[in-house]
């Protein structure tokens, strides 16, 4: 236990059916703090942010924000909390207008102040009329941690934001995911090293579903040190 996190996770595992994957996951995530969690295909990473988010139900474990436990909560109830999932699958309403699915966020979160997802995005003010379905990677990532930004979460989860992007919005995604981190704490899910290395406080490495090293501090969090994981 660490009384100071604002997110806490104790003993966690899970399964798909007979098949575990999760084996006894603890972290701990201090306010206004980047955690990354680096590891193979498969180690469990998705299924480990799924898991707080409410989405898979653990078969042991607890996790809490603040005073509050998350365990058996549905997924709308755990944001509802403050702890907001951005998938790695960025699924957005793709028949919808990027003005309308912000404003399922701001109907979701009671949140109607879109001066925050400008500002970290500009480019989704020329894109506001535009079907999600049709924007680019970049852009639906964009719109992906804009709305999860919405009623100023305290933890967001964010799962692979970088696959697949060019380095410039990597670069300024590096920036924003900096600039949240002034208000709310991250847990990143990221293979691209250099940004892991470049803006968390600690790294969680996973492997086979179960945390296999904790790093933390500028001499541990290095690149040869993480790729071991990789
Ligand atoms: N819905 C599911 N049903 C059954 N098994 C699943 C399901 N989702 C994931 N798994 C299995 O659970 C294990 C962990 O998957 P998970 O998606 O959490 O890994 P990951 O670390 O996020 O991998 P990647 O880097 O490829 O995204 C894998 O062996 C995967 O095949
Ligand atoms: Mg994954």
């Amino acid at each position: 236990m660490n009384a100071a996190a604002l997110l806490s996770v104790n003993g966690l595992s899970a399964s798909y059916g007979s098949a575990k994957v999760l084996f006894d996951i603890s972290l701990a995530v201090a306010p206004r703090s980047i955690v990354a969690c680096v590891g193979r295909n498969g180690a469990g990473k998705t299924t480990l942010l799924k898991t707080i988010a409410g989405f898979i139900k653990p078969t042991a474990g607890t996790v809490t924000a603040g005073d509050r436990t998350l365990i058996g909560l549905p997924p709308y109830d755990v944001a509802r909390l403050g702890v907001k999932y951005v998938p790695q699958d960025k699924k957005v309403f793709s028949d919808l207008t990027v003005r309308e699915n912000l404003e399922l966020g701001s109907y979701a979160t009671r949140d109607y102040n879109w001066d925050p997802v400008t500002t970290y995005f500009p480019k989704l003010k020329v894109l506001m009329d535009r079907k999600a379905g049709y924007l680019s990677g970049g852009e639906r990532q964009m719109l992906m941690i804009g709305r999860a930004i919405l009623g100023s979460p305290q933890v967001l989860l964010v799962d692979e934001p970088t696959e697949g992007l060019a380095p410039s919005i990597v670069a300024h995604l590096k920036n924003v995911f900096r600039e949240l981190s002034k208000t709310a704490a991250l847990v990143i899910v990221e293979q691209n090293l250099p940004l892991v290395c470049a803006i968390a406080d600690k790294v969680y490495a996973l492997s086979d579903g179960a945390i296999v090293a904790t790093l933390s501090g500028s001499d541990e969090i290095r690149v040869d040190q993480c790729e071991r994981f990789l």
